[in-house]
């Protein structure tokens, strides 16, 4: 069964799935009540969530997306994303940023759907983490911004 896409009030998407996506619960809840919440629906739970705030006119930036570990690596992130690209696409919005880190999967998911490096803010994950963030054996430092920029075109 394929989840299905939906809307949901921010105060409705499950600390344990954005937790994934960013270790601060203080930050997720710090931002969290401003977001726009996506959930990709399954079995009746949410599966996946991607929360986006607004930075100001037509501007938007994903805060977070996260997928239930048992259920990762079946296209619902893919879905859910293509799902909030489109949506801000058809609202008529200028542009939508991520931030992400330098290396690991996460960033040819954000350049498969369109992102595109802007900016690198160096030692943001030192200065903003009480915690080191550790992947594959290295420590996240930097911060990559990427953008869509619809005006552009695809
Ligand atoms: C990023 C995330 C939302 C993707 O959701 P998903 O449902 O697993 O994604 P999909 O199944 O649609 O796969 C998207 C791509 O990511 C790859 N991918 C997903 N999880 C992966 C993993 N653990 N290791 C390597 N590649 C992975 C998939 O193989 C796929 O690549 P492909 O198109 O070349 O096949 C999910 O892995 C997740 O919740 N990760 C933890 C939270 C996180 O890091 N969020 C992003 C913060 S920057």
């Amino acid at each position: 069964m394929s989840a299905s896409i939906r809307e949901i009030p921010s105060a409705e998407a499950p600390m344990a799935l954005l937790l994934l996506a960013d270790p601060s619960e203080r930050k997720v809840r710090a931002y969290l009540p401003a977001t726009r919440c996506f959930a990709a629906l399954l079995d009746g739970g949410i599966a996946g969530v991607c929360a986006v705030v607004p930075l100001g006119p037509g501007r938007h930036e994903l805060m977070n997306i996260a997928v239930d570990p048992a259920r990762q690596q079946r296209g619902i992130g893919a879905r859910l994303l293509a799902h909030v690209i489109d949506t801000y696409r058809r609202e008529g919005a200028e542009r939508l940023e991520v931030g992400t880190g330098t290396f690991g999967y996460q960033l040819a998911f954000y350049q498969r759907h369109g992102f595109r490096v802007f900016q690198v803010e160096r030692d943001f994950f030192l200065r903003h983490y009480d915690e080191a963030i550790i992947e594959h054996g290295i420590q996240h430092r930097d911060m990559l911004r990427l953008a869509i920029d619809y005006r552009e075109g695809p």
